[in-house]
């Protein structure tokens, strides 16, 4: 990658320091590069809304990173199928404001999607694949990868799609599903299974790929995510089976109450780019047994 900024700087910018960014301001720190990371809110971090394109123009020049990294914008499925006009303009335009400002500025540029980009039909997806979004959410995110590339050369930027975010930052985290299952089986409550698919990430091994690919100079669109493509009511099995708890409470069920967005069916990638290029993946096994020490 062209690399810039002022281009002494050893400083990437993360932007959107919530679940996943948290844990990528934290494996680059440990690498020894000096960061600093946005929330929306401003709390323990740079205040920075990125539908304000003036205000990203004024963070990226002031910051002067020679990386940026894009974590953050509307990630609830849910509420982005609420309010669509707000999932473009967060995803989308936001993500279109960050990929101009590291332009001038000749910065690289990584941004993360998801699996939602596709329908879901087909499952085991490759990064050439075709896409096809089926909620609002999955929109959103495309239009951000395809404003990252109107935006920027293939060499400037990487597009890292994840899938189902799991993990473990502090008590503050958001509820993921895994969390979820873990409090409700322990306390013997009914944990409520839809038979979609997807490999579940630990959010350690999507930061620690995105330093591989830093230090490896990749660019384009990588899949990064846990080993395993699973239904959520294996999920719910495996988690109940690592945390030595019983399963009895898992029901299969078509669909989630309160779930408004369609979900794809199967949204697994094949792994194989990742891998040839050495990034580690756990398997759903080895990050659940990580978290025993957590939760
Ligand atoms: N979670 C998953 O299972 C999953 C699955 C696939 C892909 N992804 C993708 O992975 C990335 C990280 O997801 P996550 O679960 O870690 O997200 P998250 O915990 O919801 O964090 C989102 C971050 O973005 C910030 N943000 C929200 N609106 C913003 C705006 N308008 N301008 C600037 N910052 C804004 C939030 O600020 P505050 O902290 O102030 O709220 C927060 O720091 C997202 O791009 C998501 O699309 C997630």
């Amino acid at each position: 990658m062209n690399g810039g900024g002022s281009r002494l700087s050893n400083k990437a910018l993360i932007i959107g320091a919530g679940f996943l960014g948290k844990k990528i301001q934290s494996v680059f720190s440990h690498a020894g590069f000096d960061i600093s990371a946005t929330t929306l809110s401003g709390k323990n971090s740079i205040q920075l809304d990125i539908t304000k394109k003036e205000c990203v123009e004024s963070v990226l020049s002031k910051e002067e990173p020679f990386l940026v990294i894009l974590a953050g914008g509307l990630a609830g499925v849910d509420y982005c199928e609420k309010n669509p006009e707000q999932a473009m303009k967060v995803n989308a335009q936001g993500t279109r404001n960050v990929a101009q400002a590291c332009s001038s500025i000749g910065a690289e540029f990584f941004f993360v999607s998801t699996d939602y980009v596709f329908d879901g039909k087909k499952g085991n997806y490759s990064e050439g694949d075709s896409t096809n979004p089926i909620n609002a959410y999955g929109e959103s995110k495309l239009a951000g990868e395809k404003a990252v590339q109107q935006e920027l050369s293939p060499k400037e930027y990487l597009i890292m799609r994840v899938s189902t975010l799991y993990g473990y930052n502090s008590e503050n985290d958001k509820n993921t599903f895994v969390r979820f299952a873990v409090r409700q089986l322990r306390e013997g409550k009914e944990v409520l299974a839809a038979p979609q698919i997807t490999a579940p990430t630990l959010i350690d091994d999507a930061a620690n790929a995105l330093l591989e690919f830093h230090k490896k100079n990749c660019s384009g669109i990588y899949h990064v995510s846990g080993k395993d493509a699973l239904s959520r009511s294996e999920q719910a099995r495996k988690i109940a089976e690592v945390f030595s708890l019983s399963p009895e409470p898992i029901k299969e069920v078509k669909t989630i109450p309160g779930w408004t967005a369609a979900r794809p069916s199967n949204s697994s990638f094949s792994l194989k780019k990742a891998l040839s290029e050495g990034i580690h993946l756990s398997t759903f096994e080895e990050g659940l047994k990580k978290l025993r020490n957590y939760y």
